[in-house]
C-alpha cells in the first residue's frame, strides 16, 4: 500500500495511475471525492481530507510501505511560507504517528537555501522538518522549472502574440515535464532503496533559454515568430495580483524569478544521467499545441 498526497494533481495523479497500473495499492489523498472519483475507478482507495486534518492523513500513512508528501500551492495565501509550514507540520506529525518508513517528499531546486527563494522558502522548512524525524528515511525530489508553467501563458500568445516572463530570456535553465518527476518517484516509492535523508535534483534533459522554448512551442502551435519577451519583475507582480493571486504569493514568486536570474536559486548537483530526465521542449510543445488548440 502506498498513500498519495496531492492525488488530483500533476505529480500525484500521474504517480498514483503509474502505480495503480502496475498493480499496487494506493490511497489517494485530495479534498474531493468527485476529483478523486477517476482514481477510484481504477481501484485506489479514497481519502477525502484537508492536509491540514493530521488525524485523517495519519489514517491513511498507516500500514503503507511509502508515502508521497507534498506541500500543494495556495495562490491566494495571504502568509505563503505560514500557510507551507502549517500543511508541512501537519504532513510530519501525520508521518511520524503513522511510523512511515518511506517518504519521496516533493521539494523544489533552491530548497537547500533558508531565505532568498520566495515561495520555495516553506520548501526548505519542510525539508529541515522531515530531516527532523529519526526513523523515517526520506529522498527530497528537487525538481526545476515545470515545463508545465508555459501553459500559463496561452492567454498572452492569443491575446498579444508573445510570451512575457521576468526570467532572463536568454539564460539555460533546466526545465522539466511533471510526468518525468512522476515516474522518478514512482521509481524511489516502489525501490525503498534510500536510506536516511538524502536529496535529488531532477533537470530534465538539458537547460533551455525561454527564447528556446518560444522557438519549439512556436513551431507547435504555427507561429513561427513567436517570442519571449522579458518584463520587469514589478509588472509581473501586479499582473498576477490582477489574476486574484495574493500579494505574499505573486511577491514571492518574483522573489523566486529574481533569484533564478542572479544565479542564487540554482541545483546543487551538477547534471547526470541520474538527474537529467527524457522529455524534450519540442515533446511537451506538442501537448501545448493539443491544449493551445483545444
Ligand atoms: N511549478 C514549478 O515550476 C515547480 C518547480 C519545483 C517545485 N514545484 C513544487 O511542486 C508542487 C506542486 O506540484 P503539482 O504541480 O503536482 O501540484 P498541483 O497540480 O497544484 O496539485 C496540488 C494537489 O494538492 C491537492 N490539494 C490542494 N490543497 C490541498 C489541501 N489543503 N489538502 C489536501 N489536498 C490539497 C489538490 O487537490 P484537490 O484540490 O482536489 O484537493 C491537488 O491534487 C509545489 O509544492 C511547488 O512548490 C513547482
Amino acid at each position: 500500500m502506498y498513500a498519495i498526497c496531492g492525488a488530483t494533481g500533476n505529480i500525484g495523479k500521474a504517480i498514483a495511475e503509474k502505480l495503480l497500473a502496475h498493480g499496487s495499492k494506493v490511497r489517494v489523498i485530495g479534498r474531493s471525492k468527485e476529483r478523486l472519483q477517476p482514481l477510484t475507478e481504477k481501484g485506489a482507495e479514497a481519502i477525502v481530507a484537508d492536509l491540514l486534518d493530521t488525524d485523517a492523513i495519519k489514517k491513511a500513512f498507516t500500514g503503507t510501505k511509502a508515502v508521497f508528501a507534498m506541500i500543494p500551492p495556495n495562490m491566494t495565501a495571504a502568509n505563503y511560507r505560514g500557510y507551507q509550514n502549517e500543511i508541512g507540520q501537519s504532513i510530519a506529525s501525520a508521518i511520524e504517528k503513522a511510523g512511515v518508513k518511506y517518504v519521496v517528499n516533493l521539494s523544489s531546486v533552491g530548497a537547500h537555501l533558508p531565505e532568498g527563494v520566495g515561495v520555495v522558502n516553506g520548501l526548505y522548512d519542510q525539508e529541515q522538518r522531515l530531516n527532523r524525524l529519526e526513523q523515517t528515511n526520506v529522498i527530497h525530489l528537487r525538481p526545476s522549472f515545470f515545463v508545465e508553467n508555459h501553459i500559463s501563458q496561452i492567454d498572452t500568445i492569443k491575446q498579444h502574440g508573445i510570451m512575457a516572463t521576468s526570467l532572463k530570456i536568454d539564460a539555460p535553465l533546466p526545465q522539466i515535464a511533471t510526468s518525468d518527476i512522476a515516474d522518478y518517484a514512482v521509481k524511489r516509492l516502489t525501490a525503498q532503496d534510500f536510506e536516511g535523508k538524502v536529496t535529488r535534483d531532477l533537470l530534465g534533459p538539458k537547460d533551455v533559454s525561454m527564447t528556446q522554448v518560444a522557438i519549439a512551442i512556436g513551431k507547435a502551435i504555427g507561429k513561427e515568430d513567436l517570442k519571449f519577451v522579458q518584463v520587469p519583475h514589478e509588472d509581473v507582480r501586479q499582473s498576477l495580483i490582477g489574476m486574484g493571486i495574493s500579494e505574499d504569493v505573486a511577491t514571492g514568486l518574483i522573489e523566486l524569478e529574481s533569484a533564478i536570474n542572479d544565479g542564487s536559486c540554482s541545483p546543487t548537483e551538477p547534471r547526470s544521467p541520474e538527474n537529467t530526465t527524457p522529455t524534450t521542449i519540442e515533446n511537451f510543445s506538442k501537448v501545448f499545441a493539443q491544449i493551445y488548440n483545444s
